[in-house]
C-alpha cells in the first residue's frame, strides 16, 4: 500500500482529510475566481468575539501575560472551570488534577484518544457523527465502531450499542448536542451509558461543546450522571458558545491518571495554549449573556429554515433541540459528495454532505452559523437543483 508514497508514514496516509474543510476549500477557490457564495459548511459562528473578552486579552497582554504558561494552563482558569462545573455536576473537580486546557476541543479529543486507545482497540461512536473522531482513531491505528443512531429522532440506539461492544472497545464517544443532528440525548440515555460503562468496563468521552446551544427539552451534563471521574472524560470549550473559535481554547475534565497522560502528550505537542486566550478564557467562563443572545438568534434562523424546509418538495428536516445545524434529507438518485460538489457548482451554496459524517443515506448539513438571509436564499437554491436535475 505504501509504494506511492514511500516517502510518508504509514499515518500520514491513513488520517484522512477533513471533509468540512474540502467544501470551504473548493468554495475558497470559486471565490478567488470572482464567484460569490453563500457558505453555509463550517460550524463558525458568524458573531464577532464579546468586546469584554477581546478586551480581557489586550489587557493581559500589556501586562507582559505572554510567556509559556503550566502546559495544563493557568490555575485561575482551571479554578473557574472546576468552580463552574462541580457546581452544574455535584462532582467534586481538583483544578490541580482534574483539568487540562488545550488548544481547542479538538486537542483535548486528541490527547484522551490517544492516551486511551491503543491499537488493537475500538472507539464505538453513534453515527451520524463528527468526522474527526474516526480521523484521530486513524492516526492511533485504532478503529472506529459506528454504530447508527434512530434515524427521524436521531435518538440514542440502546440496543445496538449493546450488540456493537466487543472485548476490544475501551471507549464510548458520545455527542449531545450532536454536530451533525442536533439530537439531545436525554436522562434515560445517559443513565444508559453510565450502566454499561461500568458493566463493559467503558470509558466514556462526553464532547459537551455545544452544551449551551440548546433550544428545547432539558440538557443534562454526563457527568452530573456518572457523578464520578474515573471513567469519564468531558470535552468542552468556547469556540461555539463564546465565538471563540479561532483563539484556539478547550479543556477536558477527567481523572488524574488520564489528565496526566494527557498533559504529557501536550507538553510533547504545543506546550499550552497561548497565553493571553487563557485569560481571555477567564472573562468568557464568567458569563453566558452572549451565549443566549446568539441563542436567540440560532433559534430564529431554525424555525424560519424548518418553515422554508417543510414548503421545499425535495427537503425534509428533523428539528434539532441544540447545536446549529439542520440534517437535511433530500429526494434524488444522487449520493450526498456529489451533491454537494453540484451545489456548490451550480448554485453557488456551499454545504457539507451527509457522508462526511459517516451516512451513506440522502442527507446534507446546513450550517444556522450564517445570516438568516443567506440560509434561505441557500435552501430555495438547494431544492430548485433537486427539482430540476
Ligand atoms: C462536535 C465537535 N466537537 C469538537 C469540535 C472542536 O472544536 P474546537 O477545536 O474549535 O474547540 C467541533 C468543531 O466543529 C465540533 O463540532
Amino acid at each position: 500500500m505504501k509504494d506511492k508514497n514511500e516517502s510518508l508514514s504509514a499515518c500520514a496516509i491513513r488520517v484522512p482529510k477533513s471533509g468540512t474543510l474540502k467544501m470551504a476549500t473548493m468554495a475558497k477557490e470559486l471565490e478567488a475566481q470572482g464567484e460569490k457564495i453563500i457558505h453555509l459548511g463550517i460550524g463558525q459562528p458568524n458573531f464577532n468575539t464579546p468586546k469584554e473578552i477581546i478586551e480581557a486579552a489586550h489587557q493581559a497582554m500589556l501586562e507582559g501575560k505572554t510567556g509559556y504558561t503550566s502546559s495544563k494552563g493557568i490555575l485561575p482558569l482551571r479554578k473557574k472551570i472546576a468552580e463552574i462545573h462541580t457546581k452544574e455536576t455535584g462532582v467534586e473537580i481538583n483544578p490541580n488534577e482534574n483539568i487540562i486546557v488545550t488548544p481547542g476541543a479538538k486537542a483535548s479529543l486528541f490527547a484522551g484518544l490517544v492516551s486511551l486507545l491503543d491499537p488493537e482497540d475500538n472507539m464505538i461512536v453513534v453515527s451520524p457523527y463528527w468526522p474527526s473522531y474516526e480521523g484521530i482513531t486513524h492516526f492511533i491505528g485504532a478503529t472506529t465502531k459506528s454504530v447508527p443512531a434512530h434515524y427521524g429522532d436521531f435518538g440514542f440506539p440502546f440496543e445496538k450499542i449493546k450488540k456493537a461492544i466487543n472485548k476490544k472497545s475501551k471507549v464510548l464517544l458520545i455527542n449531545s448536542p450532536s454536530n451533525p443532528t442536533g439530537a439531545i440525548y436525554n436522562l434515560d440515555s445517559l443513565k444508559f451509558i453510565r450502566d454499561i460503562s461500568q458493566d463493559h468496563n467503558l470509558h466514556i468521552i462526553t464532547d459537551e461543546i455545544y452544551k449551551k446551544i440548546v433550544y428545547s427539552g432539558e440538557y443534562h451534563q454526563y457527568l452530573s450522571v456518572s457523578q464520578s471521574l474515573e471513567k469519564t472524560l468531558v470535552i468542552d470549550g468556547l469556540s461555539k458558545s463564546h465565538a471563540m473559535t479561532g483563539w484556539r481554547i478547550g479543556y477536558s475534565i477527567g481523572s488524574k491518571e488520564l489528565i496526566s497522560a494527557m498533559n504529557k502528550i501536550q507538553q510533547n505537542v504545543s506546550t499550552c495554549v497561548n497565553t493571553p486566550t487563557q485569560y481571555a478564557a477567564i472573562k468568557a467562563l464568567e458569563s453566558d449573556e452572549p451565549t443566549k443572545k446568539m441563542v436567540v438568534e440560532y433559534k430564529e434562523r431554525r424555525d424560519k429554515a424548518l418553515e422554508l424546509i417543510a414548503q421545499c418538495e425535495y427537503l425534509s428536516c428533523n428539528e434539532p433541540e441544540g447545536a446549529f445545524y439542520l440534517f437535511v434529507k433530500y429526494d434524488g438518485p444522487i449520493d450526498s459528495e456529489a451533491l454537494a460538489v453540484r451545489i456548490l457548482h451550480e448554485k453557488d451554496v456551499c454545504i457539507t454532505a451527509g457522508a462526511v459524517f459517516g451516512v451513506t443515506e440522502n442527507y446534507i448539513r446546513i450550517s444556522l452559523a450564517s445570516d438568516l438571509a443567506s440560509i434561505l436564499e441557500g435552501i430555495k437554491r438547494i431544492n430548485d437543483l433537486l427539482a430540476n436535475r
